[in-house]
This record gives structure tokens, C-alpha cells and sequence, in this order.
């Protein structure tokens, strides 16, 4: 019994001192609920000239709640054989690790390093001819650190055509012509132009009604990457006119070749 209330109050100290970071806007934000202690072997009353000495390498520490970030992904934990960007820093233990390319307490989305995003974080480190010599021009890896991370957890199975258009325009929002997708696959364009879900099967939504029959989207000039909404749908994937939409969007044209009013 005495063990509960101490630990409800311990709970609650946690949850006020939670409330205290955020009202004075001070980090750490991320990860929440969790103690200083499990981490940092000052604990709670961690300085920034200490904040480097961690109780385990950070491939054992986040990779309790982020099972899958070190499989299928960029090499983490190993001392670079070349100097890299100070941006980019490494640990004490001088291993290129997670705080390398991520901000650990930030509260950006994607705690990422820097402002470049997509192909331009990556060639913070590596030059152009590392990608330009891979098979798919690298498009398949610049999106992520990772290939199973978030994506992989069930929600987003991106389909090869959207991929091939994320090499180039995934990213955050500060620049122009950058889109972002989100954990439960919804695209978000930087201009804040028609949201919309990709990835997800034509045929299983049109099922619940409210959608023009499958059969005749060819007609009305879209395509379907694999049975999947993809920006090719809503995109030219091969023209002169890089990007033009494939069906006008004045009265909704674009949208009502799929939707039913
Ligand atoms: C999941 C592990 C983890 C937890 C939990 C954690 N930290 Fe950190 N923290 C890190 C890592 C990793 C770094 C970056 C270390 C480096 O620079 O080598 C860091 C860096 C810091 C820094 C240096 C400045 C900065 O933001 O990079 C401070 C200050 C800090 N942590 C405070 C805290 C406090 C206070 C808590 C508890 C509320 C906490 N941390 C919880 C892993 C953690
Ligand atoms: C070489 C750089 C790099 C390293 C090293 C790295 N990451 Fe990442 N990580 C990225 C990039 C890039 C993204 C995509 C961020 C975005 O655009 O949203 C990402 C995304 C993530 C995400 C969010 C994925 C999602 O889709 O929800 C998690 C979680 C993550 N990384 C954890 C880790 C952990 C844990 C480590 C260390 C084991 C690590 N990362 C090492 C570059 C890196
Ligand atoms: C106690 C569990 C926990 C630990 C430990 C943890 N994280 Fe997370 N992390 C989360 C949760 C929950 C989210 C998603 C919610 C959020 O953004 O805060 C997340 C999100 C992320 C994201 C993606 C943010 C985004 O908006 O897409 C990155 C990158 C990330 N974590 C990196 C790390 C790194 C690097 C470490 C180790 C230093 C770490 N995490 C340790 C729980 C954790
Ligand atoms: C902080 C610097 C840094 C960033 C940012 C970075 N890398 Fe790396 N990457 C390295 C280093 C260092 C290596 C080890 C090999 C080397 O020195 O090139 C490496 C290795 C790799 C490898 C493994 C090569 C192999 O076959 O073993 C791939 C693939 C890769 N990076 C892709 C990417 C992609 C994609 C991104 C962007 C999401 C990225 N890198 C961002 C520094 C970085
Ligand atoms: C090799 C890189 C690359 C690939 C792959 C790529 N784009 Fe682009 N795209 C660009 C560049 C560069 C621009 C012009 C600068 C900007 O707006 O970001 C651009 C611009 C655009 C624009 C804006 C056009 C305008 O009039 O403002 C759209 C829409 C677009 N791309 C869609 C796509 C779609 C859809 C795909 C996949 C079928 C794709 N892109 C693949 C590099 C690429
Ligand atoms: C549901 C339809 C739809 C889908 C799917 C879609 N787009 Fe768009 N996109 C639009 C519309 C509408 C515009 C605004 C065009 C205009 O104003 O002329 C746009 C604009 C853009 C722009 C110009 C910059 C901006 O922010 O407006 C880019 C770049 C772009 N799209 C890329 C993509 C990429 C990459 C994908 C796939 C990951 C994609 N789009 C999927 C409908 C879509
Ligand atoms: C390629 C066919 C197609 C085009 C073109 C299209 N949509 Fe969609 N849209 C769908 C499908 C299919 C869904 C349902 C996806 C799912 O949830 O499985 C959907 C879902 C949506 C949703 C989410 C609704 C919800 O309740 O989940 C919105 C909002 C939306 N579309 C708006 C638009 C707008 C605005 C346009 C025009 C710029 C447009 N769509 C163009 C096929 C399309």
C-alpha cells in the first residue's frame, strides 16, 4: 500500500516538474516520462559539461523505445575514419552515434540537426558522387536515417513512385517545394496545399463509398501506383512541365476525378 503512494507521488512530482519545463519553454522536451536518471549518470541535475556521460551507448539507451532504429539503418555507434562537419558532432567516446545526426531533447518534429532536410541533410556529410553511384541515385535512402522506423510500424507503406519523388522533395518545411509525410501517411505539402493520404489502397477506400469507380480514373487521366494513391496521382511523373498537376484543380476538377461530390 505505502509502496503506491509513494510512487503516485513520485508520479506526481514527475508530472509538476514535467509542467515546469514546459511552462518555463525549458528542455529537456524529448523523450517525456522518463527519469534524467536512466540516462545521464548525474541524474536529475544534469549541466551541459556532463550531459555527454551516459550510463550506456545511446544504440542501447533509445533503442529501448525505438526497437528498430538501428536495424536497416544509417551505421550508428563507430568512429568515422574522416572528420565530419562541426554540426555534426560526435560523442566522447568520438563514435558517430544518434546525437550525431539528432537534436535529443529538441522539439522540432524529426529532432533533426541543422535546417537542411531530405538529400540536402545527407550531403551535410557525404558528397553528391556517394549517392550519384548507387543504383537508385540513392532516392530510396535520402528520406530517412531509417528504413523501418515510424514507416515501418504498420501505418505507411509509401509506394515506389511516391518514394522516387520524396528523394528529392522530402523534407521539412522551410524551404519551397518540400513535402513531409507523416506517421499516419498523410502528405503535407510546404504550401499547405491539399493534405492528403498517400500510400492507401484505392480500391479498400472506395469500397466505403464517396469515390468514383476504379474502372474509369484512367478516363479521367489519374493513375494509381500498385492499386495506392501516390503523387503521380495527383502529379505528372514524366512531362516537360516538371510537376504539373494532371488534372486542373479549377472547380475541384483534380479532386472530383476521384471523389463523388
Ligand atoms: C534517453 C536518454 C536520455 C534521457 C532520458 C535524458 N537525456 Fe539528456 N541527453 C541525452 C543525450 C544522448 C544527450 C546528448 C549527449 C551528448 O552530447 O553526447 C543529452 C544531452 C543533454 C543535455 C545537454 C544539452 C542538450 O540538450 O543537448 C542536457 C542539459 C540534458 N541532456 C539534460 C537532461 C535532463 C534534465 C533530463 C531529464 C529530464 C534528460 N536529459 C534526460 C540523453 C537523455
Ligand atoms: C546519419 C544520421 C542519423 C543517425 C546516425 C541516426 N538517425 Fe535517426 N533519423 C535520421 C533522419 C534523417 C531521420 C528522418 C527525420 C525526418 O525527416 O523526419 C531520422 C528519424 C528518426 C526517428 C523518427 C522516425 C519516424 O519516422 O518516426 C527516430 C525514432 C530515430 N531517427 C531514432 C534514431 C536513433 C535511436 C538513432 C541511434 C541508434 C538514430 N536515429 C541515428 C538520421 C539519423
Ligand atoms: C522512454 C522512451 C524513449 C526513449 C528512451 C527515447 N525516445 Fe525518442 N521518442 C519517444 C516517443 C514516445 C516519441 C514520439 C513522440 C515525440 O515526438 O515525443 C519519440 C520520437 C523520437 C524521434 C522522432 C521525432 C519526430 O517528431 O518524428 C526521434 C528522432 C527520436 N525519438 C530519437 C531518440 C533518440 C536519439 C533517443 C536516445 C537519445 C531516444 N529517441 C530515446 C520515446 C523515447
Ligand atoms: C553526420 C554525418 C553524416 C550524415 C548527416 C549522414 N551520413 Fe551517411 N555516413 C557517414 C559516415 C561517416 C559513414 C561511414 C562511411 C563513410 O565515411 O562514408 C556513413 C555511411 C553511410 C552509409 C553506409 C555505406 C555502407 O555501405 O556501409 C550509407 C548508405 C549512408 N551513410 C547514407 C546516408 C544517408 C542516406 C544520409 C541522410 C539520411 C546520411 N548518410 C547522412 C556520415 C553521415
Ligand atoms: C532529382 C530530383 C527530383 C525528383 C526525383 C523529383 N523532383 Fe520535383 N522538383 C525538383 C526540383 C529541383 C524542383 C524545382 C525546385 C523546387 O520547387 O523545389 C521541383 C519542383 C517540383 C514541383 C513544383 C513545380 C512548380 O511549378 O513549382 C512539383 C509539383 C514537383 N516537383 C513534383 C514532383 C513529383 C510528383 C515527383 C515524382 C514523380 C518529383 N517532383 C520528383 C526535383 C525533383
Ligand atoms: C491529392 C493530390 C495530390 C497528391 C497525392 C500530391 N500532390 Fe503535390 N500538389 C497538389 C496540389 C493541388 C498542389 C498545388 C498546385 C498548384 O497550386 O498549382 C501541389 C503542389 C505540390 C508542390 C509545389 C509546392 C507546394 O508546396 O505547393 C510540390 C513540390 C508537390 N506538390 C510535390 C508532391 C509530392 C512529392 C507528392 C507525393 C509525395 C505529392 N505532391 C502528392 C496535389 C497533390
Ligand atoms: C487519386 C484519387 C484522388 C484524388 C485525385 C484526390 N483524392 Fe482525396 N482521397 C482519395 C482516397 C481514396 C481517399 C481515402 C484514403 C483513405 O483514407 O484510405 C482520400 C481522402 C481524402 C481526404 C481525407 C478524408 C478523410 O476523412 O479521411 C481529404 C480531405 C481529401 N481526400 C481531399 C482531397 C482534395 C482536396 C483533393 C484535390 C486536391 C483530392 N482529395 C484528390 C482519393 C483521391
Amino acid at each position: 500500500m505505502h509502496k503506491w503512494i509513494i510512487a503516485g507521488v513520485g508520479t506526481l512530482i514527475l508530472c509538476v516538474m514535467g509542467l515546469l519545463y514546459a511552462a518555463l519553454g525549458d528542455r529537456p522536451a524529448h523523450p517525456s516520462g522518463t527519469g534524467c536518471g536512466s540516462c545521464h549518470i548525474a541524474g536529475s541535475d544534469v549541466e551541459p559539461d556532463q550531459a555527454s556521460k551516459l550510463v550506456a551507448s545511446q544504440e542501447q539507451l533509445c533503442v529501448k523505445c525505438h526497437e528498430r532504429a538501428v536495424q536497416l539503418s544509417h551505421p550508428s555507434g563507430f568512429v568515422p575514419r574522416r572528420s565530419l562537419p562541426a554540426e555534426f558532432p560526435l560523442d566522447w567516446k568520438g563514435d558517430l552515434t544518434c546525437s550525431t545526426c539528432h537534436v535529443t531533447h529538441g522539439r522540432e518534429p524529426g529532432l533533426l540537426r541543422g535546417k537542411k532536410r531530405g538529400r540536402e541533410f545527407c550531403l551535410g556529410c557525404h558528397d553528391p558522387a556517394f549517392f550519384r553511384n548507387m543504383k537508385d541515385a540513392g532516392t530510396s535512402l535520402v528520406i530517412s536515417g531509417h528504413l523501418d522506423v515510424g514507416r515501418g510500424r504498420g501505418t505507411v507503406d509509401i509506394d515506389a513512385h511516391s518514394l522516387h519523388c520524396l528523394g528529392c522533395h522530402a523534407g521539412g518545411h522551410s524551404g519551397g517545394g518540400s513535402v513531409s509525410v507523416s506517421r499516419n501517411g498523410v502528405l503535407r505539402h510546404a504550401s499547405g496545399t491539399a493534405p492528403h493520404p498517400i500510400g492507401r489502397s484505392y480500391r479498400e477506400a472506395s469500397l466505403r463509398g464517396g469515390f468514383q469507380p476504379e474502372q474509369q480514373l484512367a478516363q479521367k487521366k489519374i493513375i494509381l501506383s500498385n492499386g495506392k494513391i501516390s503523387c503521380i496521382s495527383c502529379h505528372e511523373a514524366y512531362k516537360k512541365d516538371h510537376g504539373k498537376l494532371v488534372v486542373s484543380l479549377e472547380r475541384s476538377g483534380l479532386c472530383l476525378s476521384c471523389h463523388a461530390k
